[in-house]
């Protein structure tokens, strides 16, 4: 398909449709193949039990989440629906709204680093750290050759092992509770995959080297989830008048906005929270993907803490009538390896999202973190958060008093029209929508 001139994201009264029909539209638009959709519709499709089987071990079962889409999302040009895998509503309706006022603003820029992937080598033992230092820099080319030669279709890819660094741990400061140490940093571009699998057989490899040019024990020998050097960088600049929502006019938006990026500047607890929306949106595109969402998660809180206090991974200010955001975060994410191969729902969100490297990705996740972020914030600024999240909420409270079909939003629009987004008062409106049961007599 001619992305340009046909994809577009934005799927206006989607919402409205129910979910057969939304999956159809997808079909007859050319955005998913009939095997996708069906992987999408049926669990055995989406995942056949022989192949969880052999995705983990003593499996008794498969366990569903729904998926949903965020639309709207225009990133570097190009126009992405965007899979998501999470249990939380209000996620998905609050990051395409974002998203489409950032499109209306011309829409995200988004850059990734090269898939730069670093294992690290422990070494202690060492009689003398500053020889075990300089012969180890002595030899970086050799271990870097080295370890290419044990991956040459990583290098053919154009990616393999590119940078050797050493650290000294255990010295500095006040007397040290711990032994002197070296850390041997392999930085590995890991082109389309996450890097896992392929820089732990690197620094596996390289150890018995390491130990005879040092003289030293190697220790761990296991990558980093601290991907500092492949970060997604994305941002957006959005004129006042595309903010104005409900009461609220444009610039008052915008100064709740930054004053909410101020308070996480400041603050830790707020800036776990802020981050914590952020991941909403990163994490459910991760599951829906099949990235490993614990390396993300465990990578972006480090990275915020790097400096020493725990910090926003996206900022908000102003510049003359518009509000300016960007998040910096690390996003080790791969469309090769890991369970991509084997999971056909995964295939099918990939396909949806039609992405043709993991830095394009790379880009994508970055986008949705900041809007999920514009999201929470523009709405925590102005109208408070519950408004719209109960409105959603009261349907899946709906849903749990045993509502279906027609009824779910007829009982959510009670509890919201009432203010009473309690399960006993849905299960009341649920009774009385359906009217007396009939007696067994009559
Ligand atoms: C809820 O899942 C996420 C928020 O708390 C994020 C935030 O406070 O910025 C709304």
């Amino acid at each position: 398909m001619n992305n340009m001139t046909r994809r577009t994201s934005r799927l206006p009264g989607f919402y409205r449709l129910g979910v057969a029909q939304r999956r159809q539209l997808l079909v007859d638009r050319g955005l998913l193949d009939g095997a996708h959709a069906g992987a999408l519709a049926h669990p055995e499709q989406g995942l056949p039990e022989h192949v969880a089987d052999k995705m983990i071990e003593n499996v008794i079962g498969r366990f569903s989440l729904p998926v949903g889409v965020g639309a709207n999302f225009l990133i570097n040009g190009r126009e992405y629906l965007v899979p998501m895998v999470v249990e939380e509503p209000s996620i998905v309706a609050a990051v395409s709204h974002a998203a489409n006022i950032v499109r209306g603003a011309g829409g995200f820029w988004a850059q990734a680093d090269r898939s730069i992937t670093t294992g690290q080598i422990q070494v202690f033992g060492l009689h003398d750290l500053d020889a075990a230092e300089s012969a180890l820099l002595a030899a970086r080319e050799d271990l870097l050759a080295f370890a290419n030669a044990m991956q040459p279709s990583m290098v053919e890819r154009g990616g393999g092992a590119v940078e050797l660094e050493v650290r000294r741990l255990g010295t500095q400061g006040p007397p040290s509770r711990f032994r002197p140490m070296l850390a041997v940093h392999i930085h590995v571009d890991a082109c389309d995959a996450m890097g896992a699998n392929l820089v732990n057989t690197l620094v596996e490899g390289l150890a018995e080297r390491v130990e005879a040019l040092t003289g030293g024990t190697v220790g761990l020998r296991i990558l980093t989830n601290l991907a500092d050097r492949r970060r997604v960088r994305a941002g957006c600049r959005i004129p006042f008048e595309l903010l104005r929502w409900q009461e609220f006019d444009g610039p008052t938006v915008a100064r709740g906005v930054v004053m909410a990026s101020e308070f996480a500047e400041c603050d830790p607890w707020r800036a776990t929270t802020h981050n914590k929306g952020i991941l909403n949106g990163v994490d459910a595109v991760a599951v829906a993907t099949g990235q490993d969402w614990r390396a993300i998660e465990a990578g972006a809180h480090a990275f915020a803490s790097l400096d020493g206090s725990y910090r926003p991974l996206a900022l908000w200010h102003i510049e003359e009538d518009h509000l300016v955001g960007e998040l910096d975060m690390p996003m080790a994410v791969g469309t090769v390896g890991g369970p991509i191969r084997l999971h056909p729902g995964v295939q099918a969100c990939l396909a949806l999202l039609d992405v043709h490297s993991a830095r394009e990705l790379a880009c994508v996740m970055g986008a949705v973190g900041l809007a999920q972020n514009l999201a929470a914030i523009k709405a925590l600024g102005s109208t408070g958060i519950q408004r719209g999240h109960m409105a959603l909420h009261a349907r899946s409270v709906a849903a749990t008093a045993g509502a279906r079909d027609a009824e779910v939003e007829r009982v959510a629009a009670e509890m919201v029209r009432t203010g009473n987004i309690r399960l006993e008062f849905a299960r009341k409106v649920l009774d009385d929508l359906r009217g007396p049961t009939p007696s067994p007599c009559a």
